[in-house]
């Protein structure tokens, strides 16, 4: 690992999304990862400085995207009381930011049949009893790196409202950090999965929409689309995905 002095710029090499490098000029910031002091580019993501101070990330990194919420990230910044949260590849890096990766927040995962389970509350008892034990402090709601009302989510799933927890946990990356915060100790994403699951199974109402593009995959129009896309190389896929419609 390459030590810096303060406030100097220099030319350097810092990971990118999409796991190619590239070269920029930045300016470095001191920054402590898991306690120990480094100078990283003022301009990286949280996962990026990490990687630029020496560390290679073997747990803790997947799609550097914001998608498979496997960077949960707790931090502090100078001068103030509060415990931060966020997504390392998402997160950028701030002046004095005192941060720790979290490479997995323990949970148990319930065990069931879902054609045995019924879309109520009783399924919400008998396999996440905990949630029962939320005080509706909101730390959760505070902690989510999406912006989900997660504390919301829970008291819907209190009244056996599964529609309406798969509503509001639907873009949840189970990063963790919910639970982690949650002075009840509340396993929040792993309920809300169940949950989902019961409204796929039980709630979901018919789409003719579905079925009919089912059926055109299946009438093998698309085939020549998905041979172009298999023959591609990476930057071509990659330009082809980032220049496409999305809303
Ligand atoms: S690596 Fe996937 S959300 Fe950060």
């Amino acid at each position: 690992m390459t030590s810096v002095a303060a406030g100097t710029t220099r030319n350097l090499s810092i990971s990118q999304a999409d796991g190619e490098r590239s070269t920029v000029e930045q300016r470095l910031i001191p920054i402590s990862i898991m306690g120990k002091a480094y100078k990283v580019p003022a301009g990286a993501t949280i996962m990026g400085a990490i990687e630029y101070a020496g560390h290679q990330i073997i747990r803790g990194a997947g799609c550097r995207e914001g998608y498979c919420g496997a960077c949960a990230t707790l931090y502090r910044l100078p001068g103030d009381y509060k415990i931060y949260t966020g997504l390392a590849c998402m997160t950028m890096v701030e002046e004095g930011m005192t941060l720790a990766q979290i490479p997995y927040v323990p949970a148990e995962k319930a065990i069931y049949d879902i054609e045995k389970l019924k879309p109520n509350v009783s399924a919400i008892q008998e396999m996440y009893p905990s949630v029962f034990r939320c005080v509706a402090c909101n730390t959760c709601t505070k902690s989510c790196p999406q912006g989900l009302q997660v504390m919301d989510y829970i008291q819907a799933a209190k009244r056996g409202d599964i529609a309406t927890v798969m509503d509001l946990s639907f873009d949840c990356v189970v990063c963790g950090l919910c639970m982690l915060r949650c002075p009840a100790e509340i396993t929040q994403p792993l309920m809300a999965i169940m949950a989902k699951r019961l409204y796929g199974r039980y709630l979901r109402k018919d789409s003719p929409e579905l079925a009919e593009r089912v059926k055109a995959v299946e009438s093998g129009v698309y085939d020549a689309e998905y041979l172009e896309l298999m023959s591609m190389n990476r930057k071509d896929l990659s330009d082809r995905y980032y220049a496409r419609d999305s809303e």
